[in-house]
């Protein structure tokens, strides 16, 4: 499917909220919030996020103008990651490879880096497209699972 970045408004927080508590969402992701369902968390996270010129985040929006989720770039100079979260209804349409495109696009820095659990084919999938290469691997407590999950370090090159 087609999609575009923009700036995030207001009004997208509640889609991303619903989207970012979808349970099968949160299993695939892994690592997550501590409570995804803590709206006062979620809020105050996303007021500093959006204030904070380090971060590059933006909504993606399809043809009709709804949001299909968000993606992001943040970190310090030298750990700048990515991450991006798809509604669950636009699963395997292209979007998540569609929307990394716009973001190398929007943040042309590298290197770049990006935490996926092992078993996150899709995700992995689509760094793998763009030339993130596999770096590292570490094993960590995924609160979306409540266990530990292996997860694997991608790195994009310049
Ligand atoms: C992972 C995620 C971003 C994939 O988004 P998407 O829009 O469905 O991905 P795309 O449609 O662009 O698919 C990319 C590739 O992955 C494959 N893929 C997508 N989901 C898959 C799945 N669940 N299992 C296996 N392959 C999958 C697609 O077939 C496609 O491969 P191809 O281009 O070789 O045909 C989405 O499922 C999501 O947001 N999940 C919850 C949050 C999350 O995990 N974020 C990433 C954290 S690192």
């Amino acid at each position: 499917m087609k999609v575009m970045l923009r700036e995030v408004s207001d009004s997208d927080l509640p889609v991303f909220f619903a989207q970012m508590n979808d349970p099968e969402g949160i299993r695939m992701a892994a690592f997550t919030a501590k409570d995804p369902s803590d709206r006062a968390h979620f809020q105050a996270h996303w007021a500093r996020i959006r204030q904070d010129p380090a971060v590059i985040a933006r909504t993606i929006v399809g043809d009709s103008g709804e949001v299909v989720g968000h993606a992001a770039v943040f970190g310090p100079p030298e750990e700048r990651e990515v991450t991006y979260w798809i509604g669950r209804q636009y699963w395997g349409r292209g979007a998540a490879t569609a929307a990394l495109r716009e973001l190398l696009g929007v943040a042309p820095e590298r290197p770049l880096h990006a935490r996926v659990a092992a078993d996150n084919v899709g995700s992995i999938q689509v760094l793998k497209k763009y030339g993130f290469v596999v770096t590292g691997s570490e094993r960590d407590y995924a609160n979306g699972r409540g266990e530990e999950v292996d997860e694997v370090l991608f790195t994009l090159l310049g």
